[in-house]
């Protein structure tokens, strides 16, 4: 790439010329989130993907995002920035080991929520994000058995929430596993002012101990409406861009990791630059293709899901 190109501008320019459209997650950087289009949450993205009447979907978030979006839109160009931007989620649930999962309790509803990839959704009865999962749990019938997959974190929080015993698949977020209950005990007392606010993919004692839990735009929007200036953030940090921006007179504390590392920011979101979104929207590629048997098949508990939300 020229390094003379102002980027902002051409990425505004292809923009027009493609009739594309830029949807980011909140976990993106926040030169990403400044130029979206649509700044949302999974299910937000989800449904604005369902939405939109432009060409080119250029999906700014993880592949399970992207894959979404192309399966709700089977004749738009989805691209994204990096192929390679996965989710330990969706890593860490095999279509075969989950198929095997499944088979062992017949009669029983698989929710999965949308970390996963399109093979697993298309073995699911449901999908779910973080922002609909109580409503989806509560959808199925009062005695029916349930099996949550991949998150067990949010599957423990939803079983707490919403009183129903379910089968839980022992995945995890590599980022939301990473917050320090030490660290984070240690902040509360040095900020007996600040709430802390965290995302349901994080450890019980986390969980626990928070004053709000939500997706990330419940997150958000909750920063806004509360009265309190002073925040502890248990989620990926993309967000706290979102919310200095929301509150600039709040002050937002990053939910600190164990270790001396970055690892509140999401390794396979972050593989997204300006410069790859550029890219991307220069060369129409790399391009979220799926074989059509597929793309039909995960679309059933997509569409279950919508028309729940
Ligand atoms: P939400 O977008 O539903 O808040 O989930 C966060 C997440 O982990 C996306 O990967
Ligand atoms: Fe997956 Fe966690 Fe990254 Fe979200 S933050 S994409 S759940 S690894």
């Amino acid at each position: 790439i020229d390094p003379r190109l102002d980027l902002h501008d051409e990425i505004s320019r292809l923009k027009r010329e493609r009739n594309a459209v830029l949807l980011a997650h909140y976990y993106q950087d926040g030169d990403i989130q400044d130029l979206a289009d649509f700044l949302g949450d999974s299910l937000q993205l989800a449904q604005q993907a369902k939405k939109t009447t432009a060409d080119v979907i250029l999906f700014a978030g993880v592949h399970f995002m992207a894959e979404t979006a192309k399966i709700l839109n089977p004749e738009r160009i989805v691209v994204v920035p990096d192929l390679a931007a996965g989710c330990s989620l969706a890593d860490g649930c095999p279509v075969d080991r989950f198929r095997a999962w499944r088979a062992r309790y017949p009669g029983a509803a698989a929710i999965s929520y949308i970390n996963c990839s399109a093979e697993v959704k298309a073995e699911s009865d449901y999908i779910c994000t973080s922002s609909n999962a109580e409503k989806i749990v509560r959808a199925i019938p009062e005695g029916q058995e349930i099996l949550f997959a991949p998150d067990k974190n949010l599957g423990r929080w939803l079983v707490e929430r919403t009183g129903r015993p379910m089968r839980l698949w022992q995945g995890s977020c590599v980022v939301h596993e990473t917050f320090s209950l030490r660290k984070i005990v240690a902040l509360r007392e040095r900020h007996p002012d600040a709430k802390l606010i965290a995302h349901p993919e994080c450890e019980e004692p986390i969980l626990r101990m928070s004053d709000y839990i939500g997706s990330t735009t419940a997150l958000l929007k909750y920063t806004t409406a509360d009265d309190a200036l002073k925040y502890i953030v248990a989620t990926e940090s993309g967000i706290v861009h979102q919310m200095r921006k929301a509150s600039p007179h709040k002050e937002f504390i990053e939910g600190p990791p164990e270790g001396n590392c970055a690892c509140n920011e999401c390794p396979f979101m972050r593989l997204n630059t300006l410069e790859k979104v550029y890219l991307a929207l220069r060369d129409l590629a790399p391009r979220l293709e799926m074989a059509p048997e597929l793309r039909e098949r995960a679309r059933v508990p997509i569409d279950r899901m919508l028309a729940l939300s």
